[in-house]
């Protein structure tokens, strides 16, 4: 592990810069501000090391970073209805920031904040960020202590551990916002990408605030099908409801009716490099993201970033499920241990 120097930011100090190595020459590096996943390093089928998330150069981008660009998202992701829900018959309202929802728990998330690197273990080849939550905290109910462990495997898999205890029932649903583009940050739109996600249904969403009706419903014939490999960009615009709300690809994906158990979640392959991704988690959805709000901004090593320039794959559990009874509960009762896995393994077709 490497540890440098980030940079200084006036509102939170001194932030550094961890990477992780393996012999391949695989690397990632991830800063403590957020706990952000700020470079993922991969060899090409030429062997060339591509960076394959979207990001920034310094931590002041990270700091307003309104894409949420390799960011841990905390306590709950995605978004809950008109930010209010109820726990043991009292109401707790969060931030209102997206339309009259709240999304990623508001105006304060954990991508915003200094997490503290307690535990480097070169053995596995892993890094330990902690972050302490006070009860209250962006309107959630009870003190959560979480964390979340980076390894990297000499299999050139990422693995992101995420665990957290709380003294009083509350929400956790923590998820990585990362944007991956397998040609490289730097190579444009991802529609060419293809494809697979391990999901025969999705959660459609009421209207454009993208909150879930509570139905699940099949992908079967429908432009949400990916359950065979298929280009991004192939069905995105098609004159589908659901697609037409939310400017493309912005679902949850249902990967089960439960947590708990580690299975394949999505495979993506870009013909370009010949690098494919495989993403596995133990929740029970998947937000399959396309990118479709990037804004044109300037990203790492000056490079303009747009519209689906990267697509996210964030493991979570359903949107608003918090509120939604027919919905796998987000709810973490006091004492219990939250404790989740995803990860992201890299390899090359020929
Ligand atoms: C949401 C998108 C949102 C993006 C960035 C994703 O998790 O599903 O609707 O635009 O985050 O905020």
């Amino acid at each position: 592990m490497e540890k440098t120097k980030y940079g200084s930011l006036k509102e939170i100090g001194e932030v550094s810069l961890y990477t992780l190595t393996n012999k391949n020459g695989m690397s990632i590096s991830v800063t403590d501000l957020g706990a952000t996943l700020v470079k993922v390093l991969v060899p090409d089928r030429t062997g060339t090391l591509r960076d394959v998330v979207l990001g920034y150069d310094t931590p002041e981008g990270y700091l307003e970073n309104t894409c949420y660009f390799g960011a841990t998202i905390g306590r709950s992701g995605n978004r809950i209805d008109k930010g209010r829900f109820v726990i043991g018959g009292k109401t707790y309202q969060l931030d209102i920031n997206d339309n009259e929802n709240d999304l990623h728990s508001g105006n304060h998330g954990y991508h915003i904040r200094k997490w503290e690197a307690i535990k480097a273990d070169d053995e596995k080849n892993s890094i330990t960020f902690t972050l302490f939550s006070p009860d209250g905290d962006q309107g959630f109910p009870g003190n959560f202590k979480v964390s979340v462990t980076y390894t990297l495997t000499e299999e050139n898999e990422l693995v992101l551990h995420y665990e957290g205890i709380s003294d009083a029932d509350t929400v956790a649903n923590l998820t990585n916002h990362s944007y991956f583009n397998l040609g490289g940050h730097d190579s444009g739109s991802i529609e060419d990408h293809v494809l697979t996600l391990a999901a025969k249904s999705y959660t459609p969403v009421r209207d454009n605030q993208a909150i879930p009706t509570g139905e699940v419903a099949p992908v079967d014939g429908t432009p949400m099908d990916f359950t065979f490999p298929k280009a991004i960009g192939r069905d995105i615009e098609a004159d589908f409801q659901q697609l037409i709300y939310v400017g493309g690809y912005d679902h949850n994906f249902v990967l089960s009716d439960k947590t708990g158990e580690q299975r394949k979640m999505a495979e993506a392959y870009c013909e370009k490099t010949g690098i494919v991704m495989e993403a596995f988690t133990d929740c029970c959805g998947v937000q399959f993201y396309a990118g479709n709000f990037i804004t044109p901004q300037e990203g790492k090593d000056g490079v303009p970033y747009g519209k689906r320039h990267g697509f996210c794959l964030e493991s979570q559990y359903y949107p608003n499920s918090i509120n939604q009874a027919g919905f796998p509960s987000p709810l973490l009762k006091a004492g219990e241990k939250y404790d989740t896995v995803t990860s992201y393994k890299f390899s090359v077709r020929a």
